[in-house]
């Protein structure tokens, strides 16, 4: 069985999970979700990044010792996930012991082949980003990632080389398609690697809520080495609570993440692997930002959007799909109830939700529920053959589109079927056909195209949304073996008994909605 690992970053719980972090977590369980159906073994795994000094002093001024601090907002992301209907295998915190076990043991081997020293580090640091910069690195004198200010500090610490890596990583971002999107990659190499890869400090003195260095007790690991160490230390890489390094070395290992930390996935972490001698991930997809009022949804910014108030409201696939749909593959967007509730009301409540309401009640009048399922009782006309070749195609284009992976593309063109199956019903006129008994085989025919469309359709679509998918299903009288990827393709002796259901998906009146927000 061919094996697929994916992975989330591991959120900071310095606060609440907002929809920010519920992008990529969603992105990764449709892919998880896609690939499972497609028949791989896969491994999908998220987590928690617990340690710095921004969760010591988040914990201070809440009042509470590190550790039951982070114990909480864990508990809220495990919850959040539940609630997305997230198929996770694995949640790693990296205050688990097996974890700071592999960590150091990591963090020893690396320093036990040379790369890994002890220097001193000084240099222009910012307290809230936990990041040191060279001058040159600065933005009008600011921190270049927050644009906040940063202070002169000095320390004692360890880094790790680059230089030994540097021309296999320039390599892997290169001659590649390692990084997506490709855009990312110019970005990387003009902004890190042409001016010389600096070598990267992976211990701090300054604060104690971390992995000691085992042969420094001084000393905890800094938060890369720390965070990053989580994709093979919850496989099982050096300890022994899991045997499952299998899904790093006998697999197609996936990473997303957003941008601002594309450079720690795509040159301090093959670095550490190439020190480990361990195998380099196969792709590391990172998207763009959701931005709630031009900026970037984000705790420190407090522009925050709650996924378990959006999902009360709108419904939780309504949430999946929106967040899913509107991220480009390559740019941001700017969330807005009005575009949210804009895209529900015309993709799945008018597009979708109508053609399976519109479908299952033509069935119900015209053939008292149940099609015939033998072909020889249904006639082919016009218009036919456009829709079938469509809904016959779409599982190998959205094979290939989740494999980039572009989600936004891979819904549009689904929802181009199901588009094309509306035309359809005005094209062939289903109840002008009803008024002519001659025209029933006909009639069988135009109902029987628009199930076996819409069956196609929502097994695929069943990644995206598993929670609704099934609501379909029961309404077009399938399941089970029916809605496999391996069936998402025409079939012509399918036995459909419908039945009458609810609204899957309500449409919103969206000035009395947004008029609501206001008050
Ligand atoms: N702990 C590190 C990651 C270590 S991974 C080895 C970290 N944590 S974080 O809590 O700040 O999460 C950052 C990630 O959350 C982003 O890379 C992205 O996956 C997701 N997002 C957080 N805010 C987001 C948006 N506003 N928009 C899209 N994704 C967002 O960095």
């Amino acid at each position: 069985m061919k094996k697929f690992y994916i992975t989330t970053p591991i959120y900071y719980p310095s606060g609440n999970p907002h929809i920010g972090h519920c992008y990529t977590t969603v992105a990764c369980d449709t892919i998880a979700r896609y690939k499972r159906m497609q028949g791989y073994d896969v491994m999908f795994s998220t987590g928690t990044d617990e340690h710095g000094m921004k969760i010591e002093e988040s914990a201070a001024k809440a009042g509470k010792s590190p550790k039951e601090y982070v114990d909480e907002i864990a508990e809220r992301f495990v919850q959040l996930w539940k609630y997305m209907n997230i198929s996770y295998d694995r949640f790693i915190r990296t205050t688990d012991e097996h974890h700071k076990e592999s960590v150091q043991k990591i963090f020893t081997q690396l320093h036990e082949k040379g790369y890994i020293y002890k220097g001193e580090y000084s240099g222009k640091y910012c307290v809230p980003d936990e990041s040191f910069w060279t001058a040159s690195q600065l933005k009008d004198g600011k921190c270049p990632e927050c644009g906040r200010e940063v202070i002169d500090a000095k320390e004692e610490a360890y880094f790790m080389k680059m230089q030994p890596f540097a021309a296999q990583i320039e390599e892997l971002l290169t001659g590649s398609d390692f990084l997506q999107p490709a855009a990312r990659v110019n970005e990387m190499v003009n902004n890190f690697i042409k001016p010389g890869l600096e070598d990267v400090c992976v211990s701090r003195t300054t604060f104690k809520w971390g992995v000691q260095v085992p042969f420094d007790p001084d000393h905890v690991v800094y938060v890369w080495i720390d965070a990053l160490s989580n994709y093979i230390t919850l496989l099982g890489h050096e300890n022994d609570k899991h045997d499952d390094m299998h899904y790093w070395t006998g697999s197609e290992v996936m990473h997303m993440t957003a941008k601002e930390i594309v450079r720690f996935h795509s040159i301090i972490w093959p670095a550490i692997l190439m020190g480990l001698e361990l195998p380099l991930p196969d792709k590391l997809y990172s998207h763009g930002w959701i931005n709630f009022g031009g900026k970037k949804m984000g705790k420190s910014t407090g522009n925050i959007i709650d996924p378990f108030v959006l999902g009360e409201r709108f419904g939780v696939d309504a949430v999946r799909y929106q967040i899913l749909r509107e991220m480009p593959f390559s740019g941001d967007f700017d969330f807005t109830n009005e575009l949210m509730l804009t895209r529900i009301n015309t993709d799945l409540a008018n597009d979708l939700g109508n053609l399976v309401s519109r479908t299952v009640a033509m069935v119900i009048k015209y053939f008292s529920g149940s099609l015939p399922s033998n072909p020889a009782d249904r006639t082919s006309g016009d218009f036919d053959d456009e829709l079938i070749m469509l809904a016959t195609g779409l599982r190998e284009k959205i094979d290939a589109l989740i494999d980039v992976p572009q989600l936004s593309q891979a819904l549009a063109e689904i929802f181009t079927v199901i588009s094309r199956a509306n035309k359809y019903i005005d094209e062939t006129t289903p109840w002008i056909l009803a008024k002519d008994d001659e025209q029933k085989p006909r009639l069988a025919a135009v109902l029987y195209n628009l199930l076996e469309t819409i069956r196609i359709c929502t097994s695929l679509l069943a990644a995206f949304m598993p929670t609704t998918m099934p609501l379909v299903w029961a309404q077009i009288g399938v399941g089970g073996d029916d809605v496999t990827y391996d069936k998402a393709t025409w079939n012509d002796g399918f036995a459909y008994t419908v039945t009458k259901g609810d609204i899957i998906f309500p449409r919103f009146d969206i000035a009395k909605e947004l008029a609501e927000e206001q008050s």
